[in-house]
């Protein structure tokens, strides 16, 4: 045991707090890199390439650690257990290289916030960055100093169940919470214990999974997997995310994880990028089943060319990686370029300087500022729908309330999916919120189904009885925490069970019925909505979803969350998005399936673009969202009517509170290319602001449009801007607004994104 460790030890058993030695300027690092480099064997280079899943003070792990065979961990979130196992590798092991302990901290460690998809419905990155900042401080206070997080696969899908964990279907709005999140983790000096390494994940594709099934094939074209896949990437390599992730699916026939032309001429040579790769869980091996690799060591020396650092839960590089090096296959320079991204994260994190987990001020959980922060991030991501006046609950008019259905009081599945470490006993439900803001006495409560997928109908006489005793039904419906995420992808989005009919039970009680939709994704429930006099959409909001929701229903605070994915009228409709093409038949005269006349001639219904029993586009748009007061919009104004070959335009628009209560409003800019070599979609989302505004306050919002915001990519990865004619809008959703003419003058090449 060397002295610096000897003072460490000492230190730790004092259960001192270390007070956080300041960042290494990056020149430091690199020597301290390089020297350390120097000084390791072929065996203690590969062991930092291996990532393990770890529960418990293992033996074998212990034993893997003092070989040197392991560089991190995921999955132990005991600090003692964290102090023991880093115990072991720094003091140890022959060069005492601290260990990262990792973690899937998607939307909160303990305290919950909401999915990802529900921040996105918040349009406010300020929320992203300061659920982050506490998901960091609590998993850090554990000793976990790496999460797998911020997932940015744009998400067109809804059948697809990690659409729960991404920003939605936009790679503007992805890119800007993506960022808050990286911010949020990272803070701006990662060598800070309360601190985590963020992770861009899954690079890349990932979202475009064949008919959402997960894990499933893609086919994407250059030109539209940098439009669109890779700018949030991009975005966050720019931000400065310590790492990435490679995922699980190909492209066009290349996996992820040894795809040379993603992960090294895209990721490191165009863009420069000097952070951390990791592979996904197995995700090396799985070339085997993909059919891209003979064999594990195959697969390992396809994973090393292409440029994956660490391997997690594959062992190829602890199995194969030697015997390659050995036989010439894998040079040893390359091993070192694959080393030094994880030592380098290392010396970033201050883990060298730092590694040990503070035990006396560990488990820093639920701090009321924290669960102030979580509820408010509910409250900014509710979506209110529809409203036929029956919201906000009226106090004068309502004296009883009924509240039914499977998800009012679901500890558990309200918190959503990735919560392993959830302690449900700390989410407080709709149910628990309602009553305590009513009174016991005033709420009646009947589940009416067990759980979401329940299709007994044994408690519904129960819900109905209720609903006749009440005033205002509100109706919990819903997914259960299951039914997305990873793997958990459904080919039908209708409310699950028998949710449906117990609407219309309960509305054949003749009492106003708000519908409150707590899910993973956007569902196909246009018959609900149709049904329910009004309808509030809450992406899994996590531990204070019930006191947020009742603030809301309440009218104590108002609705501004807004639709960061399209809803479809009916599954069959996905993918769906606002960004699409126009198609040469655009849909018109649409008639639908029910109004066709019998024996109806073949041309009756037109010959354009949509479905007999669907007709075309979303139940509810892309930015949508309703609330208890109204806005206007100007026509919004150019500074200029034409863009010149480096110039900018500013557009203003001055949006309006014209009802009689304050609240938050997302002015959204977008733009269309009328004609252009490839075409371009109907409407591109290219900023956005959510204001606040008091009753009759006006605020004109302003947005800076440069050539490289209207610019495409063609021939793979040039980037132009052609001359024409662009429409540009700032409006409350993809789908309303007048647009400004704005004309480009001459064409031009600018930077490659
Ligand atoms: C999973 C997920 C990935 C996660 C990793 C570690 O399979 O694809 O998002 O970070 O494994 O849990």
């Amino acid at each position: 045991m060397n002295k610096k460790n000897l003072l460490f030890s000492a230190l730790m058993a004092a259960g001192c707090a270390f007070s956080a030695m300041a960042v290494l300027p990056e020149a430091e690092i690199n020597s301290r890199v390089n020297d350390l480099i120097g000084r390791m064997t072929l065996e203690e280079k590969i062991g930092q390439l291996n990532q393990l899943s770890g529960y418990g003070y293992a033996p074998e792990m212990v034993g893997q650690i003092r070989n040197g065979a392991v560089g991190s961990i995921l999955n132990e979130v005991d600090p003692e257990v964290v102090n023991k196992l880093q115990r072991e590798a720094v003091e140890n092991t022959r060069l005492g290289i601290p260990l990262i302990f990792a973690r899937d901290v998607i939307h909160g460690f303990k305290t919950i916030f909401p999915i990802p998809l529900g921040q996105a419905a918040t349009w406010n990155p300020a929320v992203v960055e300061e659920g982050a900042r506490i998901a960091a401080d609590e998993a850090s206070s554990v000793g976990i100093r790496w999460t797998f997080s911020p997932m940015v696969d744009i998400s067109r899908d809804a059948r697809w169940g990690r659409i729960a964990e991404s920003f939605g279907e936009d790679p503007v709005l992805s890119e800007t919470l993506g960022v808050a999140m990286v911010k949020g983790y990272q803070s701006d000096d990662l060598s800070q214990p309360n601190t985590m390494a963020a992770c861009a994940k899954h690079f890349a594709g990932y979202g475009a999974a064949e008919s959402g099934k997960d894990y499933n094939t893609t086919w994407i074209p250059e030109e539209l997997l940098r439009d669109v896949y890779l700018r949030p990437f991009k975005a966050l390599a720019d931000a400065g995310s310590a790492t990435f992730m490679c995922s699980f699916n190909d492209i066009n026939g290349v996996p992820s994880s040894g795809n040379r032309k993603l992960l090294q001429n895209i990721l490191r040579d165009e863009w420069g990028y000097d952070g951390l790769m990791v592979s996904d869980w197995g995700s090396i091996q799985q070339m085997i089943p993909h059919g891209y690799s003979e064999n594990l060591r195959h697969a390992a020396a396809q994973a090393v060319d292409a440029g994956v650092d660490i391997d997690m839960e594959s062992y190829a590089y602890t199995g194969h990686l030697r015997d390659l090096v050995e036989k010439g296959e894998v040079s040893e320079a390359r091993v070192d370029s694959l080393v030094r991204n994880v030592l380098n994260l290392k010396y970033r994190l201050g883990l060298f300087e730092n590694p040990y987990v503070d035990v006396a001020t560990s488990k820093r959980f639920y701090a009321p500022a924290s669960l102030d922060a979580a509820r408010r991030a509910v409250e900014e991501s509710a979506i209110l729908l529809k409203n036929t006046g029956t919201l906000p609950i009226n106090n004068s008019k309502v004296k009883k309330i009924a509240v039914i259905g499977p998800m009012a009081d679901a500890q558990h599945d309200q918190a959503g999916t990735w919560v392993f470490d959830l302690e449900k006993e700390h989410s407080v439900t709709p149910l628990t919120a309602l009553q305590q803001m009513y009174g016991k006495e005033n709420v009646i409560y009947a589940p009416g189904l067990d759980y979401t997928r329940d299709l007994s109908t044994k408690g519904f006489s129960d819900a109905v009885k209720a609903a006749k005793k009440a005033d205002v039904v509100l109706y919990f419906a819903g997914e259960e925490a299951v039914l997305s995420g990873e793997a958990h992808c459904r080919a039908d989005l209708s409310l699950p069970g028998a949710q449906s009919r117990l609407l219309q039970e309960l509305k054949a009680t003749g009492k106003p019925v708000v519908m409150v939709v707590q899910a993973g994704r956007q569902l196909a429930i246009m018959p609900e909505s149709e049904l329910a006099d009004a309808v509030v959409y809450c992406f899994h909001g996590g531990t204070m979803t019930g006191p947020a929701l009742a603030n809301l229903l309440s009218g104590n605070v108002n609705f501004s969350g807004r639709c960061p994915v399209s809803f479809p009228r009916m599954s069959g409709q996905e993918p769906l998005y606002y960004n699409r093409k126009n198609t040469g038949r655009p849909a018109e005269g649409i008639t639908l399936i029910n109004d066709i006349e019998l024996e109806a001639g073949q041309t009756s219904t037109g010959c354009t673009s949509y479905y007999l029993d669907a007709g075309d586009g979303a139940l509810f748009p892309f930015g949508y969202g309703l609330s208890y007061t109204d806005f206007t919009y100007s026509d919004p104004v150019l500074s200029a009517s034409e863009i010149g070959p480096d110039g900018t335009v500013t557009v203003k628009c001055t949006v309006t509170n014209s009802g009689d209560r304050a609240g938050s409003e997302v002015a959204q800019l977008y733009i269309r290319d009328h004609v252009a070599s490839l075409i371009r979609p109907v409407r591109e989302l290219r900023g956005f602001e959510k204001i606040t505004l008091q009753p009759g306050e006006s605020k004109t919002v302003e947005f800076v449009l440069t050539p490289a915001e209207l610019a495409f990519h063609v021939n793979g990865s040039q980037t132009v801007v052609e001359p024409g004619e662009f429409s540009v809008w700032v409006a409350p959703n993809a789908n309303e607004g007048t647009p400004a003419r704005l004309t480009v003058v001459k064409p031009q090449t600018v930077a490659s994104r």
